[in-house]
């Protein structure tokens, strides 16, 4: 078969936001029957961000583009794309187009990608295809949630775990030798969708064509063992199947980024690759998880802080609702 890969994709630089509300263990041990003890032991979270007052997901996801677009030297009229992952949208049609207007982005086409804690890692791969067939250069591609909004604040087993946030990363196209976007791997087993879900609840109520389709969404319901399972036997198959097609050994990873949902399922991914501690990426204990927002939001503070260096293979893990796991290898190159 042809192949359809004309251009490389560069990844030119990162940004992120969260919101300035900062709810610690102590204070949701003031709500639901739980201490900051146990919240730490089992999770590694100490406090979260949560959006308030009039801010917006748009708000933030917007900040974060605005940080990562002055740290290129593109502007946002540049843009020909912007996909925004959320599951928390403001708008059930969509937000990525209110996000366009907010940086004033007028010549991008913009749209949603719904794929929850795997969505930046599914967004980032949808924009790349953009750009290696040569349709578009310059894409936005932002992770956002406000999993706030969909929290039940009186379930311990949930309330503790989310907290929300945005990250963006500016990708460009770039010749084949220069590629920074080595590979991926994607999966989706949607028989177990109600291990984690935000369920859409039908009511019984009579509606005008008396269809029975009215009704609300509930909030976050969660089997926190079985995702727990899953996350720690499906990722390393990811991140093994990934580097193989790419003759890469995990040796040669200098940073491992997984989905920042629990500092346990870090911990135990890590340590089923035979990977060293100090290769993993954490920052749950100041935000929790953010969903979407995760990743970029920790590979935005491990660039800016000098962690990650220029030509470290960063490989960077999702997983979550879908249930959808996944793996992005990048070769980080300032
Ligand atoms: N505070 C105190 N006790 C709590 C609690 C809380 N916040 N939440 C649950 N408990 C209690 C339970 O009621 C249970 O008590 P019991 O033994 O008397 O019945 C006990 O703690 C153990 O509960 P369990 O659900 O078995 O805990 P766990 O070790 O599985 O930890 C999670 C719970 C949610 C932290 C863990 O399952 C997890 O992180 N799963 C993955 C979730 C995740 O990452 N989801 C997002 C993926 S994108």
């Amino acid at each position: 078969m042809k192949s359809s890969i004309t251009q490389g994709v560069k990844m030119l630089a990162t940004g992120s936001a969260v919101p300035d509300l900062c709810i610690n263990n102590e204070l949701i041990s003031n709500i639901v029957d739980t201490s900051d003890e146990w919240i730490f032991n089992r999770t590694g979270i100490k406090e979260r961000r949560i959006l308030s007052g009039s801010t917006s997901l748009i708000d933030i996801a917007a900040l974060a583009s605005i940080q990562a677009l002055d740290k290129t030297n593109i502007n946002a009229l540049d843009l020909d794309l912007i996909i925004l992952a959320t599951s928390t949208p403001n708008d059930l049609f969509g937000s990525a187009s209110q996000l366009q207007a907010k940086i004033g982005a007028s010549r991008a086409i913009a749209f949603d990608i719904t794929a929850a804690c795997s969505g930046f890692l599914i967004a980032m791969v949808t924009a790349a295809q953009f750009i290696q067939n040569g349709s578009y250069n310059n894409v936005l591609v932002v992770g956002a949630d406000v999993l706030s909004k969909w929290t039940d604040w009186s379930d311990r087993r949930t309330c503790i775990l989310f907290g929300d946030g945005a990250g963006a990363a500016i990708l460009q196209s770039c010749s084949l030798l220069e590629n920074n976007i080595l590979g991926f791997n994607l999966n989706t087993n949607g028989q177990k969708f109600d291990q984690l879900n935000i369920q859409y609840e039908y009511s019984k109520k009579e509606d005008l064509f008396s269809t029975g389709i009215k009704g609300n969404f509930k909030y976050i319901t969660m089997n926190g063992k079985e995702v727990y399972k899953f996350a720690v036997s499906k990722v390393p198959q990811s991140i093994q199947c990934c580097l193989s097609s790419l003759n890469l050994s995990v040796k040669q990873i200098n940073w491992l980024l997984l989905h920042q949902a629990n500092e346990r399922i870090l911990n135990a991914v890590a340590s089923r690759l035979m990977i060293p501690s100090e290769k993993v990426i954490s920052n749950l204990s100041k935000y929790g998880n953010t969903s979407a927002a995760s990743i970029p939001l920790a590979l935005n503070e491990a660039i800016e802080d000098s962690r990650i260096q220029s030509g470290d293979l960063v490989v960077m893990s999702g997983f979550g609702a879908g249930l959808t796991w996944g793996t992005l290898i990048l070769r980080w190159n300032a």
